[in-house]
């Protein structure tokens, strides 16, 4: 498998891996369209993994933002992520992560932010987002499933804020 860009000619594909990925529901497919045209979309972090020319895995990376009162730093979001079913748990998610978090790293980026199982992102570095003063509120989530990865060194506790996913987050 390879992990690239993803390239127009995928757009389908990758419509297709999330629907099959979320039980067949269209939401998941229709955010990476939401953020695909937003301004906080990066082209080189909308990662697709490929076999035998077809797209069994993508995984999407884009701006937010973590606000406090003096400062808005502008992170990264992992959201979604999807793995063909048949394939799941063969490492290609795995894959498509560290690609990303090497991507994002060499942007420059401070921190990877996602709501996610906390079982399955632990394992690839993620840690529990409150835990070093970052926050969440446009979401009702459990503490242990806001999780960031620190890519700047010594960033975690010194970057405090809320978390703001932007407007392509929410449908209208
Ligand atoms: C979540 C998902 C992207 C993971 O991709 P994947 O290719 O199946 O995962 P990987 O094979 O890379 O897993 C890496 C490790 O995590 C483990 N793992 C995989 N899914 C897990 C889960 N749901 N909970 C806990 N651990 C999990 C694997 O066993 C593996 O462990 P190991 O390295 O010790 O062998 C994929 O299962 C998927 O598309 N799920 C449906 C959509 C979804 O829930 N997306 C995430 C929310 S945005």
């Amino acid at each position: 498998m390879i992990v690239r860009t993803e390239e127009m000619k995928d757009y389908e594909g990758i419509f297709d891996i999330n629907v099959q990925a979320f039980n067949h529901r269209d939401d998941e497919a229709r955010l990476v369209e939401r953020i695909r045209q937003s301004n906080k979309f990066i082209p080189e972090l909308s990662l697709v993994g490929e076999l035998d020319d077809e797209i069994v895995g993508h995984a999407l990376f884009s701006e937010a933002a973590v606000k406090n009162e003096n400062n808005e730093e502008t992170v990264i979001v992992l959201a979604p992520i999807a793995v063909k079913p048949a394939l799941q748990k063969q490492g290609i998610g795995k894959a498509l992560i560290e690609e990303g978090i090497k991507r994002c790293r060499a942007l420059g980026y401070d921190f990877i932010l996602l709501i996610g199982h906390p079982s399955y992102y632990s394992k690839l570095g993620f840690k529990p987002a409150r835990n070093y003063g970052l926050e969440l509120t446009q979401f009702e989530v459990p503490d242990d499933v806001f999780m960031v990865y620190e890519l700047g060194e010594n960033k975690l506790g010194q970057i405090k804020g809320e978390l703001v996913y932007p407007e392509a987050f929410f449908a209208d």
